[in-house]
């Protein structure tokens, strides 16, 4: 960043989402799709500083996985919904200076874990605490709906129930005990989510209609009467039948189904999408547990047994869900976890 920064940078850790669930309503009269999922924060993080600088507009720049000019849309365009929130609450003389952003990318970009929404809930968060302002829990999720779908569970932090088209977020309480680990495996195809939701409205759907929601649901009604960790572990393999979107996203990813199926007989366990994919997902008790499956993943990838599409290989994670801590985390102006 520039020597015309003025203090210390604010720094916010943009965890990752996986949906357990996914139901897929229907598509509405402004072209959005109305769903019920259950979303939960997983330990792959993004991290975003943010520096008020004394002349020109915000700038970015990104450090890590390749992303391209969308996530540096999304994390400039929160900050100036942001600015535009701020100005309508508290006045157009409020002093809202231009930001210097760095962001250490590390969840992989258009691949159902929300990386790019969840920077931008950073940044909105992030530009109000390097203004030195706050605004109403209203403005703030007004700001994060006009960038994004999935801002708003971001902003919202911790597990939720999404409906709407992602803008109506119901916090419910994360499992008790130690936390799951998911195992997630992307594969290098970038995955654009209007393709995916064009094939399910053109009919690419689960045979079982109603299922997804069924399921979404019920876990939903489990996690408010108060879930044991364990128990969401011996029901992660109904879960990854529960997202809707699937064989709209096996449509618009060849390879994908192939991938799963590959999984499934080389972990001998249900696999799930995350989002609109491609990131597939199993979960374990513990760490020890989803390591040693990313292990025989990476092995079978090696020796054929999964084949999966892309480029190059899949990118294979072990990311704990994130227990009762908001999904951005506020750190130290150093950078250190507070
Ligand atoms: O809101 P966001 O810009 O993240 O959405 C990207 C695209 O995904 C939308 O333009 C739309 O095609 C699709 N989408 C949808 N229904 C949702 C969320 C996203 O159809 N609930």
């Amino acid at each position: 960043m520039s020597d015309t920064l003025r203090g210390d940078p604010v720094v916010r850790v943009a965890h990752a989402k996986l949906n357990l669930t996914l139901a897929v309503l229907g598509r509405r009269a402004d072209g959005y799709h109305a769903l019920h999922s259950v979303m939960v924060p997983v330990e792959l993080a993004d991290r975003l500083s943010l520096a008020a600088t004394s002349a020109g507009g915000d700038t970015l720049h990104v450090d890590g996985a390749d992303c391209g000019p969308a996530v540096d849309n999304l994390v400039l365009r929160a900050i100036a919904a942001a600015r535009a929130e701020a100005r309508t609450e508290l006045g157009p003389s409020v002093a809202l200076g231009p930001l210097a952003c760095r962001l250490d990318k590390r969840i992989p970009v258009a691949a159902g874990l929300a990386g790019g929404s969840s920077d931008a809930a950073a940044a909105i968060d992030g530009a109000l605490a390097a203004w030195g302002i706050d605004l109403p829990a209203g403005a703030r999720q007004r700001a994060a709906a006009s960038v994004g779908s999935d801002v708003p569970f971001f902003l919202a932090g911790g597990w939720a129930v999404v409906e709407g088209r992602g803008e109506v977020v119901r916090p419910v309480p994360s499992v008790r005990g130690s936390a799951p680990v998911a195992l997630l495996v992307t594969p290098a195809v970038p995955v654009g989510t209007p393709a995916v939701f064009a094939a399910w409205t053109a009919g690419l759907r689960p045979s079982g209609h109603g299922a997804a929601l069924a399921t979404s649901r019920h876990l939903a009604d489990e996690l408010l009467a108060g879930m044991a960790a364990h128990a969401l572990v011996v029901r992660a393999g109904i879960l990854a039948h529960a997202n809707d979107l699937m064989p709209a996203s096996g449509h618009v990813v060849p390879g994908l189904v192939a991938l799963r199926r590959g999984m499934i007989r080389a972990l001998g366990t249900a696999v799930g999408q995350s989002g609109s994919g491609p990131t597939l997902w199993v979960l374990y008790p513990s760490l020890e547990d989803a390591s040693a499956a990313a292990d025989a993943v990476r092995d079978a990838l090696a020796d054929g047994r999964i084949v999966a599409p892309g480029d190059g290989p899949p990118a294979v994670h072990v990311a704990p869900l994130v227990l009762d801590r908001p999904a951005i985390v506020p750190t130290g102006s150093n950078g250190s976890d507070t």
